[in-house]
């Protein structure tokens, strides 16, 4: 008989956000996230101002959109550098299935993500099963959208820093230390979850975002993340962790 061997990697983030919102533990930390659709659309600009439209299936912080509805019924959007501004519903959307075309698109609440140096940032966090099998967070990273982008991402021109200076920009060192505990038990929890549900899962990377509130938005967990982005740091403690428990899980 042949055994199906369980799947390492989600690639759909509707299948990831569905299995995230049934963790009471988890579900407060994740934005509204609907599949996209012309009414849709209308509706949560409407609760929300700003949203972000993006790929079901993506990386990179590929066709990422971010969403305004303006004040007296305009619409605005941007991806990569583009901006542009509609005075109806109706040619704004019209733009936007142009670029979406048939692809099937997801709409999320907006995050006004914390700026340094004016520069949106978010943070990766990386948790892997530990050689013991259990799960643990080996590293948190910072990543600073490249000035005038809408997107984080490495691959999009975003710069992967160390946590300290960007949290200290905004908090003293004792929140700082909060915030940074807060990360690893939301990366373990969060881990845990899914691996019950998905349980070829060797390593998660979970993009969060925090605004004003100081919630750790989850915007997105990768199940492949990056472990390169963390030899990007000067300190090379956490990416030889990190690699460390790759090397390991793979032999399992
Ligand atoms: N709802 C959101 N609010 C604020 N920023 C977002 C939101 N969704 C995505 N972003 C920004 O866009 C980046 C890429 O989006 P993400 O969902 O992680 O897709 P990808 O798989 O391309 O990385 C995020 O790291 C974040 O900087
Ligand atoms: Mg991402």
């Amino acid at each position: 008989m042949i055994e199906k061997k369980p799947r390492r990697f989600l690639l759909s983030k509707w299948t990831k956000t569905k299995a995230l919102l049934t963790s009471d533990e988890v579900k407060p930390f994740i934005p509204d996230t609907r599949r996209f659709s012309k009414p849709t659309l209308k509706k949560m600009l409407e609760l929300y101002k700003m949203v972000y439209v993006k790929p079901e299936v993506g990386t990179y912080g590929k066709g990422v959109m971010r969403v305004q509805r303006l004040n007296a019924g305009a619409y605005k959007y941007q991806t990569g550098t583009t901006e542009r501004t509609f005075g109806d519903y109706e040619s704004f959307h019209n733009s936007i299935r142009s670029i979406t075309g048939k692809k099937s698109y997801l709409i999320q609440k907006g995050i006004h993500l914390l700026k340094y140096n004016k520069r949106r940032f978010d943070i990766r966090v990386m948790v892997q099963l530990s050689p013991k099998r259990e799960w643990e967070t080996t590293g948190l990273i910072g990543r600073v959208a490249h000035p005038g982008k809408i997107v984080t991402n490495y691959h999009s021109g975003g710069t992967p820093m160390d946590v300290k200076p960007l949290l200290t920009a905004h908090l003293s060192g004792s929140d700082m230390n909060k915030v940074i505990h807060r990360l690893t038990k939301l990366g373990v929890s969060t881990a845990k979850h899914l691996h019950k549900k998905y349980p070829g899962i060797r390593q998660i990377g979970l993009d969060v975002g925090f605004d004003d509130s100081w919630t750790p938005w989850i915007i997105e967990v990768n199940t492949n993340p990056d472990p390169f982005i963390f030899n990007k740091l000067k300190d090379k403690s956490m990416y030889r962790k990190v690699m460390r428990y790759r090397r390991a899980a793979g032999k399992h």
